[in-house]
């Protein structure tokens, strides 16, 4: 734990607030404590900023206060739900069969669809892996490329599978999984691939890793946290290329698709495996014949996201999702161009909505970073890739138009060129 992980140990006051009081110290207080996500020149990480059909159908399902676990304790958000989760592998290109749940984000839809993953392996052996555990359990092989996400990692790791106890294939220059040096697949091996590597935007090639797998009896687990979205795209499509082939997938709705924060979606070829990994029983649980939303999902009472999953996917629909995508990737090729016309060197193939910039040696390219993200016109990142510093540049938000990406490139160039020649002690 740090230090100072938690320190506010205040006692909790002994009178009640007045509600308007308190509401008014929480704007008074908090609204300048927030970060400008929602604006249209914030590029850190890969946040979405959510649309405000998004942000309206949130407040609606709040006022409602549904408790969306249960069919019986919410019918619109499980009906909502349900919709919404047709239409994800629909704009997706996933097989129409597959089982879903809508989640707090990528990271919970990976351990959902790697619980399905470690059940349906496991029962080959006849091992029930929910009743007995993993003591004593046959073993499973684990297969991630070297540039995995740091939350595939984290859910292997609360199934037990264990963080580090994979094969970790070598990625090539772009963080993408290098096909000759997989190792061999039998049934017992799950094999995590990625669509959308969370730096270079790359995917991973899925179409010769899939084929494989279903010769040797693998299970193929995609981790599409913003990437999977490229399919919505007619011109983008093409990357998602053999993505279908998998047996389980994680997005992100509150990503590129800009639904508010959190949803994410897990979606499981094999409806039941899923199933028989998040369900649970009790005699006041009496399950009807429709789903019920907390058997496909970790957790029980859950926020009704689904309610702004479908508010977003509607407005949107298959255009609007696919004008958001290739918009998006516009603008990155446009901070790319304008970028390497300064003279930076653009680390990465911008294949998405993806930018790493180098502007030169470790030191200056790290004061840039600092001084654009002090100096306030737009706000990017930074990573480190293939051991270079580097400023991430992440187009994904709808509020993003090409004056912010003119206004934010000039003032990214200024800062750089105020920043050239600066000594590693300036
Ligand atoms: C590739 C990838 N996987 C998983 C995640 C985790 O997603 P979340 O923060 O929604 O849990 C991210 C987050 O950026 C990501 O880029």
């Amino acid at each position: 734990m740090e230090a100072n992980d938690f320190v506010y140990t205040m006692p909790i006051h002994d009178a009640p607030g007045d509600a308007l009081g308190v509401l008014d110290l929480l704007d008074r207080v908090g609204s300048p404590a927030t970060v400008a996500t929602a604006g249209g020149r914030f590029f850190g990480f890969v946040n979405g900023a959510a649309f405000p059909v998004s942000v309206a159908a949130t407040w609606i399902a709040s006022a409602w206060d549904q408790n969306a676990a249960l069919r019986v304790m919410s019918p619109a958000a499980a009906a909502l739900e349900d919709v919404a989760l047709g239409w994800v592998p629909d704009a997706l290109g996933l097989p129409s069969e597959c089982g879903g749940s809508v989640v707090t984000g990528a990271s919970m839809a990976n351990f959902t669809g790697l619980a399905a993953a470690r059940h349906a392996l496991l029962e080959r052996c006849g091992w029930d892996v929910e009743n007995d555990g993993l003591f004593g359990a046959p073993p499973l092989t684990v297969v991630v490329g070297d540039d995995v996400h740091a939350s595939l990692s984290k859910a292997l790791g609360l199934l037990g599978l264990g963080r580090k106890r994979v094969i970790r294939v070598p990625a090539d220059d772009q963080g993408r999984i290098r096909v000759d040096r997989l190792p061999a697949f039998d049934d017992r091996t799950i094999v995590c691939i990625q669509a959308g590597n969370v730096n270079s935007g790359a995917f991973d090639p899925a179409a010769e890793i899939c084929r494989r797998a279903r010769v040797e009896g693998a299970w193929v687990h995609v981790d599409g946290a913003f990437g999977l979205w490229a399919a919505a795209s007619p011109r983008y499509r093409h990357l998602t290329e053999g993505f279908d082939l998998a047996d389980s997938w994680a997005t992100d709705g509150h990503k590129w698709p800009n639904v508010g924060y959190d949803c994410g979606i897990a979606m499981v070829r094999n409806a039941a495996a899923m199933r028989a990994a998040m369900s649970i029983s009790a005699a006041y649980f009496n399950p009807g014949e429709l789903r019920e939303p907390s058997n496909y999902t970790p957790e029980m009472s859950r926020r009704a996201r689904g309610v702004e999953l479908w508010a977003t996917l509607r407005s949107l629909g298959r255009r609007g999702l696919a004008e958001l995508i290739e918009r998006t990737c516009r603008h990155a090729r446009r901070f790319a161009e304008g970028l390497r016309a300064a003279g930076h060197e653009i680390l990465n193939e911008v294949v998405i909505n993806q930018v790493l910039v180098s502007f030169g040696d470790a030191a200056v390219t790290r004061a840039v970073i600092a001084k654009v993200q002090s100096e306030g016109t737009c706000w990017c990142g930074g990573t480190e890739w293939q051991g270079r510093p580097a400023m991430r540049i992440s187009v994904s938000s709808w509020a993003t138009t090409e004056e912010d990406v003119e206004m934010s490139l000039a003032a990214i160039r200024r800062i750089a060129e105020e920043c050239r020649g600066l000594r590693p002690t300036d």
